[in-house]
């Protein structure tokens, strides 16, 4: 997870860079560790944090590293030379340089299975990373898909080959594009999780549900297109503010409640970084994250109102 705009964060302190290393071309990896090498937040697989760049604005990174060294964080950033440069200034950071960071935060966690199926794509490698080790550790079978343009790009290669041949890599440049629906699992029990370019991520979240088993979680980079579809007036109440506001269409519903003096914490705006979570207390959202599972959006509890609105004149919040 990476690139996402401006916004706030949720304060957690400063880190300094303990180590920085090239993994491929493109991709650097770097160990956080707080400068007075106390103890860092806890996390699970599947977690992100973000970094306060020196502009101000925030990215999210997924952790890749050991969740059990409380001590440090690592995280993998591919630099994006068309991007909107926050990769290029992660890779710009140097052993002994500080910078602001906020969570970890995880909206991609790892539920129990019998048997998991990891796909990543590129640098979607990093929050499976963990996933592995969590599944290794638990001693539950796992299978994955590495896909890339070419071994030489795709990182962590070294750290995944003790593994053998429960790791399928998938050279695109040799081979060509990988038929994925070979891969969809044939035991309704077993988990896909994904992570990498929109275009992989469809095909595998086009796999569906099982009968009796779950769809495939993916982590996306970017918001989904239709986080623009069309947009109708709804009243929000937050509940424990007692504030009614009305969410005209050319507004968000984060922007109207902070209107009316309620303040939701946002990060990327978009509906993929899970920042701006909040419980649903009654209303219908209309869901238009990234983050949330069909099983999830059926449940109607939580949802995120940097993008996502109503579909009914009326949602009451837990705020
Ligand atoms: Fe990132 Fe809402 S701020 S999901």
């Amino acid at each position: 997870m990476a690139e996402m705009v401006q916004g706030a964060v949720e304060d957690r302190g400063v880190v300094v860079i303990e180590a920085r290393r090239e993994l491929t071309e493109g991709v650097v990896e770097l160990t956080l560790a707080r400068p007075d090498g106390s103890r860092l937040p806890d996390w699970a697989p599947g977690a992100h944090i973000d970094l306060v760049l020196a502009d101000g604005t925030v990215r999210q990174y997924s952790l890749c590293g050991d969740r059990w060294d409380a001590h440090r964080y690592r995280i993998a950033v591919q630099r994006e030379d068309d991007g909107r440069g926050g990769s290029r200034a992660v890779h710009a950071l140097r052993s002994g340089d500080t910078i602001g960071f906020g969570g970890p935060r995880n909206t991609f966690r790892l539920a129990p299975a019998p048997e998991y199926l990891f796909v990543a794509g590129g640098i979607g490698i990093t929050p499976l990373l963990p996933m592995v080790r969590q599944a290794e550790l638990l001693d539950i079978p796992w299978r994955m898909l590495y896909l890339g343009r070419s071994r030489e790009r795709l990182a962590y290669l070294d750290e995944l080959s003790r593994h053998g041949d429960r790791v399928h890599v998938h050279d695109a440049g040799e081979l060509g594009r990988a038929d994925l629906d070979t891969w969809r699992p044939a035991d309704a029990a077993t988990r896909v999780y994904a992570c990498g370019p929109s275009r992989l991520l469809d095909a595998v979240e086009a796999w569906g549900a099982p009968p009796a088993g779950h769809a495939p979680r993916v982590e996306r980079f970017t918001a989904l297109t239709d986080t623009t579809a069309a947009a109708t007036r709804f009243e929000a109440v937050a509940a424990r503010s007692g504030v009614r506001v009305t969410v005209e269409p050319h507004e968000t519903l984060a922007g109207a409640l902070a209107r009316g003096g309620v303040r939701v914490v946002t990060s990327c705006g978009q509906g993929v970084c899970g920042t701006c979570e909040t419980d649903v207390l009654a209303g219908v959202p209309d869901h238009r994250d990234t983050l949330l599972d069909d099983d999830e959006r059926r449940a109607g509890q939580c949802m995120f109102p940097c993008v996502s609105r109503s579909r009914g004149d009326l949602l009451v919040l837990d705020l």
